[in-house]
């Protein structure tokens, strides 16, 4: 039988890269977008080494609808679409919004047209925690109400999601999953793929991660006065492979008319918090490595604590995060180490 093929958005990025392997490890055929404007092209060969074969690649902007439609016209059988594509920095996004709504919503509203128009069946959507701001109770359920967006980045994750139950609702051969993470970190064990941020990180792991290797002087810990027990702030930090994961599992469950409704959403992160301190000190411990580092003020948007409740993907979607944090942590430091030695 002929494999199914998924197309990955944005699956040079971060994300994208880990999921397509995991797709190619379970025996999809995987077609990439990419528009390369925050990704290697280089990521195709780790992903090439990783998994044996070549993702097909096509280098475009999804934003440009003539293009996206010529792509839906040559690549006829999709079975469905991963969509990753999509700006991500939540400081940016604050400087130049309207940069943010027109990459994020554009890209989104051509797809679905596209799959409409084209009946491609499922799709599944890579949103975020950011869609709950601080939310009332913890851990986050995905009944929780969306809080007022922190950033148009946030924005464009909640009106996502809107955009995505409107269209499934008018669109009766459309299934989709919506996939909320919270804080992605770590590396493929290979050390082939992993998170390329450009410039000065934003995130916290690449920023440890930089800092050990040499490459900034000090980690800032944003904060140290927040309403936790040692006062820095508290998130859910889930290994990229095991996110990943979760998104062939959603393939199939849409493929195998397992769903329970024609949009589902699921929360994906472990169950558990940590404080900033406490993945400082986690590193420390897998690698080896200490950090240098100074606690300074709050960064503003920041919220206290959230980590999510995984009661829902584990039972219904049948999937659950495997991955300790050391070892996740320490997979982020060989992946750093590697590619500085090839730098
Ligand atoms: C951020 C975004 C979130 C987005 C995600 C992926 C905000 C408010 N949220 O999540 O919407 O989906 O990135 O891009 O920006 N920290 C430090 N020092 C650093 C960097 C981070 O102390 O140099 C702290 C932060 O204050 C936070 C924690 O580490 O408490 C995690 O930060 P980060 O990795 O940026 O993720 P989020 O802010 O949770």
């Amino acid at each position: 039988m002929k494999n199914k093929l998924v197309l990955v958005t944005g699956g040079a990025g971060y994300i994208g890269s880990h999921t397509a392997v995991e797709l190619m490890n379970e025996g999809y055929d995987v077609v990439i977008i990419d528009n390369l404007s925050n990704s290697e092209k280089s990521v195709l060969n780790g992903i090439a080494e990783i998994t044996g074969r070549n993702p097909y690649f096509e280098q475009f902007d999804i934003c440009d609808k003539k293009k996206l439609e010529n792509f839906f016209r040559v690549y006829k059988k999709l079975d469905a679409i991963i969509h990753f594509a999509a700006y991500k920095a939540v400081g940016e996004s604050v400087e130049k919004p309207l940069k943010y709504y027109q990459n994020n919503l554009n890209t989104l509203m051509n797809l679905l047209e596209g799959m409409v128009k084209h009946e491609v069946p499922h799709f599944v959507f890579s949103s975020s925690a950011t869609v709950y701001g601080q939310p009332d109770e913890l851990p986050v359920t995905e009944t929780a109400p969306f809080k007022p967006a922190d950033s148009p980045y946030g924005n464009t994750k909640q009106i996502a999601e809107e955009m995505i139950r409107d269209t499934v609702n008018a669109s009766p051969g459309l299934q989709a999953i919506s996939l909320r993470y919270f804080n992605p970190i770590g590396a493929h064990p290979s050390a082939l793929i992993g998170e390329l941020p450009r410039g000065v990180p934003n995130n916290l792991v690449p920023f440890i991660t930089q800092t050990a290797i040499g490459l900034r002087e000090e980690l800032k810990v944003f904060g140290d006065d927040y309403n936790t027990p040692d006062g820095t702030a508290i998130r859910d930090y889930i290994n990229v492979v095991d996110l990943a994961k979760a998104h062939v599992v959603s393939i199939k469950r849409m493929i195998e008319h397992k769903s329970k409704d024609r949009l589902e959403i699921f929360n994906l992160g472990t169950g558990k918090g940590s404080s900033v301190m406490e993945i400082v000190k986690a590193f420390e411990k897998s690698t080896g490595v200490k950090i240098n580092y100074k606690i300074v003020g709050r960064r503003t948007g920041d919220v206290e604590s959230v980590y999510a409740d995984t009661k829902y993907a584990n039972n219904e979607l049948g999937w659950k995060a495997e991955t300790g944090l050391e070892e996740t942590l320490l997979s982020a430091w060989n992946w750093e180490k590697n590619i500085r030695k090839k730098a």
